[in-house]
């Protein structure tokens, strides 16, 4: 039970543990170069090339004195290999006119975009320089979860370093995927410290046609405890029962920033949840935002959507046509995702926050270029044939720890959940009997939702995170093709997670 007690005291790291590892945020470790954000105006679509790393520009303010998007600096890789050298550690990192503490990779956060190919290899030295284990996942790569690679169970205490390296196969899905700390127990902490960055796979078609003429950019959504405390203070337990939000909702580290654009131009926007708790629910009002990707890449048949649900751990990949001047605002609603205890920890349903503003500037009525209608994207497969099918319950109906559950049982490192086959497909149902929502998520092997017990449209495109909703289940299929091995799934409510509710899956 050690991990799942309630801590102590609070767990702080300290603006002073910062000032102790002076310097760290512009000190150069290996193929990195340790700039903050370059604030890039003018990006032109995903130039193909291999260059390491994106010069930073100065574009000019916008009208509304507001701050321009950043852009996570990026590393790219070269003759198909990613050497990143990572330093895990507490930083203060630019908060409007001063810094904040936050916890990061390499001084910043989001942590650096790491942008690689279908059949690159990427090598990731890892040093822990905080007062406690970390670890290193790529959520939603389908790469191998043992030895060096995506294993979760890998523990680097403080002091120490890491090589991971991770192969991805040459068939690998083109998409957005990301990069965070999965140690059992202190993921929600350092993730909500802000300890996560964007992982690009792409490929041929995004160098062409309508992708590659439009701009894209990160959108990095995280929501950090700014308050006014010089550190990173640990959620108290009714907080994680909930899932912990913090207090301000940011874009590449930035709150409410601005894109100054022009018409007759298009958008392509990889967004990421990168929350431990917080679900958005995105809308823009006067534009007309096209869904081309979801967790697991392109879809086939993009289509034009109101409103974009993202639980943490999900993706959209969405291209916005810009037509007329104006200025138009992505917000977030916030979703009711139920509540264990009947508390009120998290903002009431429907507090709309505004994320981000887009400046558009020039003619009325220019043509933009048309997002894609047809994209080749990863086979759909609708029918799916099953071998087996399995049945699990997220979460019990009473109140407390107990509840954080799966099929009645807590993690445990050391025992094995379930077991199957290599080759074959399953068809899971997941039951949600709780009173909140638990985001689904398992590593490694792709899912397409199949059913739903709310109606719902189903979840269009390949998966890796669907939100089960309080009371309801949801049906997936899942072919555990072309890698073994053991890994985890779990609440992607991270505090939920640290708490327990996680198993562990071996594919043989
Ligand atoms: Cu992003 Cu196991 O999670
Ligand atoms: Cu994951
Ligand atoms: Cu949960």
């Amino acid at each position: 039970m050690g991990s799942t007690d309630a801590p102590q005291g609070p767990k702080v790291f300290s603006r002073r543990d910062a000032l102790k590892l002076g310097g760290l945020g512009v000190m150069a470790a290996g193929a990195l170069t340790l700039v903050g954000c370059s604030t890039s105006d003018t990006t032109g679509g995903s130039a193909g090339g291999a260059s390491s790393t994106t010069a930073a520009t100065t574009p000019p303010a916008p009208s509304s004195g507001g701050l321009l998007l950043p852009t996570p600096i990026e590393l790219r890789s070269t003759d198909g290999v990613l050497d990143v050298a990572f330093v895990a550690a507490p930083a203060m990192v630019p908060w409007q006119d001063g810094t904040r503490y936050a916890l990061t990779y390499n001084g910043i956060s989001p942590g650096p975009t790491l942008r690689a190919r279908p059949g690159d290899v990427i090598n990731v030295t890892l040093r822990n320089e905080l007062d406690e284990p970390t670890n290193l996942h790529t959520h939603g790569l389908h790469v191998s979860p043992e030895g060096i690679s995506d294993n979760v169970f890998i523990m680097i205490e403080p002091g120490q370093e890491f090589s991971y390296r991770y192969e991805i196969p040459s068939d690998h899905p083109s998409g957005t995927f990301w990069y965070h700390p999965h140690h059992h127990g202190n993921t929600a902490q350092q993730l909500f410290g802000g300890m996560a960055g964007a992982i690009i796979i792409d490929d041929e078609i995004d160098d062409s046609g309508a992708m590659v003429n439009s701009s894209e950019r990160m959108l990095i959504l995280a929501d950090p405890n700014i308050g006014d405390s010089p550190a990173v203070v640990d959620a108290t337990m009714p907080e994680r029962m909930q899932g912990r939000q913090g207090d301000a909702v940011l874009v590449n580290g930035v709150q409410s920033p601005t894109i100054a654009a022009t018409t007759g131009t298009t958008e392509r926007w990889r967004i990421v949840n990168t929350s431990p708790s917080r679900f958005y629910n995105l809308t823009i009002d006067g534009l007309t935002m096209v869904l081309v990707g979801t967790d697991q890449g392109r879809l086939r048949q993009p289509e034009p959507v109101d409103q974009i649900v993202l639980t943490p751990g999900q993706r959209a990949e969405v291209m916005v046509a810009l037509t007329d001047p104006g200025t138009f605002t992505l917000v977030t609603t916030e979703v009711d995702r139920g509540s264990m205890s009947g508390g009120t920890l998290v903002p009431p349903a429907g507090t709309v926050t505004a994320l981000l503003s887009v400046e558009v500037t020039g003619t009325s009525g220019a043509q933009a270029p048309p997002p894609p209608s047809q994209l080749d994207g990863p086979d759909e497969r609708a029918d799916l044939s099953v071998d087996s099918t399995r049945s699990m319950s997220l979460g019990g109906s009473g109140m407390g720890m107990r509840s954080l559950v799966i099929d009645g049982q807590s993690f445990d490192m050391d025992v094995v959940n379930i077991t199957t086959t290599l080759g074959t497909t399953e068809r899971w149902t997941i039951t949600n009997p709780s009173m909140m929502d638990h985001p689904f998520h398992i590593h490694v092997w792709p899912f397409k939702v199949v059913e739903r017990s709310d109606g719902a449209p189903l979840d269009p495109g390949w998966r890796d995170t669907v939100n089960v909703p309080a009371g309801g289940s949801v049906s997936i299929v899942m072919p555990f093709e072309d890698i073994s091995g053991r890994t985890v799934y779990h609440c992607h409510i991270l505090d939920h997670e640290d708490i327990g509710m996680m198993g562990v899956i071996e594919v043989v």
